[in-house]
């Protein structure tokens, strides 16, 4: 009968695939059973594309060497739900139980998105029980093209406060980064390093560092290797103080785009040492620029900060009249603008580091008050915001960024207990030392409101009071030069005042410009 044809085609066909699909059953179910000696015994917290991901990586690279018992997540419709092998055993409530039962060693949470509240709840459930717990990096910081599981790392106090990622529009930015040659001056400093990092992710075709700090720049240039190991990145040790040095640099890569990030930026510093932060931040900003127009950069782009705002110090004085310069040079031609911001978590000298100093010398951290709140951005943050900036505008704009919700000091300095592994206020005590004559309880976000203009990017703003300088700002570049050089505070603070009229001096600086003997010091 002609049906055998049909009934032999249908054994073969249930044959060949049985036999496959029987082996790749027993050979999942093999490899979740198998635990190799090392591998330790992982939870993957966050059953969505990322914790799938990861499991996928994990499973493909023995080196990593984790043994995924299951998956965790807050979304009951999951629970039960079987993910190539890998069952979602309970929710976040059952994280303790969970551990104790499969004898877990640590837990991965894959959530690029969780908020910071989100996250300080595992974090906190995981101490509980006493298991180690990494994250795989918020959205803002994961590195594409690498896989996820070679991202992993500890959770961070970024995580804590909030992840909420930034809406970028990534074409603008790839349309203008990718594939120039793009100098970061200040390369190696907590900003410089982060927009090396951001820079990198849009493929430029290389990125120069230029830098005094040798070692630090060192470092960021291993870092980078390792991250982008396609990247072309060129270190380069330099002074933006030093004229000649800038062109040979900028002779030697012809770069097109120019973030200028190299500052002094330490306020009590900067009020003792007033004409090394004139020569750093103006005159130095002063070469940079005419290096970049002298070698056909298209657009420049200077890191500002908050403190230019109604200056009261001799750094935001600096960050001023380095902004009204940027603003003098555009003429139409290369396209010149500032990009301003308040703090940033965790840069060299801030609070997170000095917590992290009081934690490991065991306490006591001190707060000022219980209800002091201040201002943060994450550090990437913030160099997105700039990289998206600097695709708006036509030059000579000074934009502001959107510092978001304020964060109590005091819940900073917990979560930061919490992630050495210590619990707040019994392994390490919170002292509350006092509000300081002058320190303000909440930080008042300058003229965001009622000085600035919308663009199409909602945390990103215009600065609409430019007020430039009536005189020509390059005649004052060279009496600046010529007070340095002469050492005469008297003169360098009359001339901030003229130049930047909002520039209110301290009491410090006042006192040493106009009652001191003229024979007083001034440090240098
Ligand atoms: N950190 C913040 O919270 C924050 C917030 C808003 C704005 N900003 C602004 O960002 C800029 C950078 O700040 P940061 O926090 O990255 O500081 P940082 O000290 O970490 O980095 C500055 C970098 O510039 C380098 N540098 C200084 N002088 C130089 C010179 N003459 N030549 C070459 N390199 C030089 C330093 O070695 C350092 O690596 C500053 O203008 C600051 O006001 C910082």
């Amino acid at each position: 009968p002609r049906s055998i044809y049909l009934l032999d085609f249908l054994i073969c066909l249930l044959a060949t695939t049985g036999v496959r699909v029987f082996t790749r059953i027993a050979q999942e179910s093999l490899h979740n059973r198998r635990q190799i000696a090392g591998e330790k015994a992982v939870l993957i917290y966050g059953a969505g594309g990322a914790g799938v991901t990861l499991l996928r990586e994990i499973r493909s690279n023995a080196a990593l060497k984790y043994k995924v018992l299951g998956f965790v997540d807050d979304n009951p419709q999951k629970r039960g739900v079987d993910i190539q092998g890998v069952k979602v055993l309970g929710s976040g409530n059952a994280l303790a139980a969970l551990t104790l039962k499969h004898r877990i060693g640590e837990v991965l949470i894959a959530l690029p998105s969780a908020t910071g509240p989100e996250m300080t709840t595992i974090l906190t459930r995981c101490h509980q029980v006493g298991v180690r717990c990494r994250t795989i990096p918020a959205l803002a910081e994961v590195i594409e093209g690498r896989a996820l599981a070679h991202q992993i790392r500890d959770v961070a106090v970024e995580d804590l406060l909030g992840r909420t990622p930034v809406r970028l529009k990534q074409s603008a930015i790839s349309a203008r980064l990718g594939g120039r040659v793009v100098l970061v001056t200040g390369a190696a400093g907590s900003i410089g390093s982060e927009l090396c990092r951001q820079i990198a992710r849009f493929r430029p075709s290389a990125i120069v560092g230029f830098e005094i700090a040798e070692t630090a720049l060192f470092h960021l240039e291993r870092e980078l290797r390792q991250s982008f190991p396609d990247l072309l990145f060129h270190p380069e040790i330099g002074s933006i103080q030093d004229p000649d040095r800038l062109d040979e640099v900028f002779r030697t890569y012809s770069p097109a785009l120019l973030y200028h990030a190299a500052a002094y930026k330490h306020v009590p510093m900067m009020e003792t040492h007033v004409f090394e932060a004139v020569k750093n931040n103006v005159l130095g900003t002063y070469n940079v620029a005419l290096a970049a127009t002298r070698h056909g950069v298209e657009d420049f782009v200077m890191i500002s900060t908050d403190k230019a705002v109604h200056p009261t110090s001799i750094m935001g004085a600096t960050k001023r009249l380095a902004e009204l310069l940027i603003l003098s040079l555009q003429n139409g031609g290369m396209k010149y603008v500032s990009v301003r911001f308040g703090n940033v978590l965790g840069s060299n000298g801030s609070v997170v580091p000095i917590f992290k100093q009081q934690i490991a010398a065991g306490g006591p951290m001190t707060v000022t008050h219980p209800e002091m709140r201040r201002y943060f951005m994450t550090i990437p943050e913030a160099s997105q915001l700039v990289l998206q900036a600097s695709t708006m505008g036509n030059g000579g704009e000074i934009f502001v960024l959107d510092m978001g919700v304020p964060v109590k000091i005091v819940d900073l300095a917990r979560n930061l207990i919490l992630l050495s592994g210590l619990r707040p206020d019994q392994d390490i005590k919170i002292e509350f030392t006092g509000i300081r004559p002058g320190e303000k309880l909440y930080e008042e976000l300058n003229s965001l409101e009622e000085d600035t203009l919308p663009t199409p990017h909602e945390k990103i703003k215009i600065f609409a009071g430019n007020g430039l300088p009536s005189a020509g700002m390059e005649s004052y570049i060279e009496t600046l030069r010529d007070i340095c050089a002469h050492r005469d505070l008297s003169a360098l603070i009359l001339t901030l005042k003229e130049i930047a009229p909002d520039y209110n001096p301290s009491a410090h600086v006042l006192q040493k410009a106009f009652h001191d003997s003229p024979a007083t010091p001034v440090a240098a």
